[in-house]
């Protein structure tokens, strides 16, 4: 609890903090990984390069700062960083070191302007929000380990079947060691990933791309040229080769109601859709289903979409984008989503749209449904990598 006096001073040093914030967290981090390297393999380290990693946390203790004072606000803010940290299997012995690395750049960056009375004032700030997401991780722990088939921590699993959904894209479905059920999740979540790579960890974030099914999860992995972990997946993981799984998570999941989906999708964003697809036509609902891939040959998933598609043949809408024209292959649409095309393809009464795909795909179909009057609440997207606003 901060005091009448901590109050005021984070109010008064508030906007310096905040111009300075995405140099702070720039800096933050070397010293945290500097400090204690071992926490570092929790970081994947291409959001570090990118910037996006050290920009998603400064936006987040900004936003923190100015919801604070209304817990709820705060805590659904914070579902995103608390489903980022389950599936990675965050402890409360983390947060002192994160702590005192965050304190000890911003003491680098603002210099003397920084009196013990105003550290005092933000290490306070930060308790408050470290005790905060703490709480809440706890509370996800317990429920994920109390469900039938959950677990705590890390738990072994290997590869039971592998398949090539398309030139880049394979799947591969992963029972547990241990031969007990796996818990459900909820469709269109993530589950994080833990490998060993060369002796070192490596953790990484996929969408399960199945319907939970008790025995098995499945992942569906774009080979990144130069990506550490997904051409590891590609080339090394086959039957039998071992890995451990950390909690799902993930807030992408299907609102409950009774008003169509529509599922926006490009490339590997495609992973989550299929789960609520399948979940949301089991409940009786419409799906419009728009994928667009560049081409036939890097074009996944195509069959499944197909038999869920003859499954439900009154309530399936599939169509199908390349952005190129490949050979024989017929596509529904040649080239981009267009607002054209969305506007013939979006249900009437109130349509609820996921979307996933790079940030510019996003952006701009993101665009075109707020223009044909979609309400940014029935918008929903995710990225697969730091969080970022859609039009910044
Ligand atoms: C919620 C969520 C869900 C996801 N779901 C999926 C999914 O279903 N399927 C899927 O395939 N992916 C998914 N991802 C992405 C996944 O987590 C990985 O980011 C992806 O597989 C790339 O990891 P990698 O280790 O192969 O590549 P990384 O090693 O992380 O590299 C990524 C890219 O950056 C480049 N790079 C790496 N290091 C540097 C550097 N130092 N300087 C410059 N460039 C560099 C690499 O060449 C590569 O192109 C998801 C991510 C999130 C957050
Ligand atoms: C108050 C403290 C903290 C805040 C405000 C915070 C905030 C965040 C945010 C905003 C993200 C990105 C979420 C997104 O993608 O949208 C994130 C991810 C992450 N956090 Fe934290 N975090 C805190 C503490 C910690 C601690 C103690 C650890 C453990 C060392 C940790 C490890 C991670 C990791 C590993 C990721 C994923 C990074 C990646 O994708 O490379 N965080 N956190």
């Amino acid at each position: 609890m901060l005091t009448p006096q901590q109050e005021q001073l984070v109010a008064a040093t508030a906007p310096v903090v905040a111009e300075h914030l995405d140099a702070i967290t720039q800096r933050f981090y070397p010293v945290l990984f500097e400090r204690y390297p071992q926490v570092k393999a929790l970081f994947n380290a291409a959001h570090q390069t990118s910037g996006g990693q050290p920009r998603a946390l400064a936006a987040a203790v900004l936003r923190y700062v100015q919801l604070r004072g209304d817990r709820e606000q705060a805590k659904a803010a914070l579902a995103l960083v608390v489903d980022k940290h389950v599936s990675l299997n965050i402890r409360p012995d983390h947060y002192p070191l994160v702590g005192e690395c965050l304190m000890a750049a911003i003491g680098e960056v603002l210099g003397e302007a920084v009196t013990a009375e105003i550290a005092g004032a933000w290490q306070a700030v930060y308790e408050e929000l470290a005790g905060l997401l703490i709480e809440l991780e706890a509370a996800r722990y317990e429920q994920f380990a109390a469900l039938p088939g959950g677990w705590r921590g890390a738990r072994g699993f290997h590869v039971a079947a592998t398949r090539q959904e398309s030139a880049e894209i394979r799947s591969f479905v992963l029972a547990p060691d241990d031969g007990q059920p796996v818990a459900d999740f909820a469709p269109g979540q993530f589950i994080g990933v833990k490998l060993l790579i060369d002796g070192e960890p490596v953790f990484r974030h996929y969408s399960l791309s199945a319907a939970p099914n008790g025995r098995t999860y499945r992942l569906s992995i774009k080979r990144e040229p130069g990506g550490r972990v997904s051409e590891y997946f590609h080339a090394r993981m086959s039957e039998g080769a071992r890995l451990e799984l950390l909690p799902p998570a993930g807030e992408l999941t299907l609102a409950e109601g009774a008003s169509p989906v529509v599922l926006l999708s490009a490339g590997v964003g495609q992973t989550p859709m299929l789960s609520l697809a399948a979940q949301a036509l089991a409940a009786g609902r419409s799906v419009t289903y728009v994928h667009a891939a560049r081409s036939a040959d890097v074009h996944a998933f195509g069959d499944e979409v197909a038999a869920l598609a003859e499954r439900y043949p009154q309530r399936l809408r599939s169509v199908v984008c390349y952005e190129q024209a490949d050979g024989d292959a017929a596509p529904d649409h040649l080239g981009r989503i267009d607002r054209e095309l969305l506007a013939r393809l979006l249900p009437e009464d109130e349509p609820l749209c996921y979307l996933v795909g790079p940030q510019g795909f996003m952006h701009c179909v993101d665009t075109q449904l707020e223009a044909l009057g979609v309400p940014a609440e029935r918008r929903r997207f995710e990225h697969f990598g730091p969080s970022r606003p859609l039009h910044a």
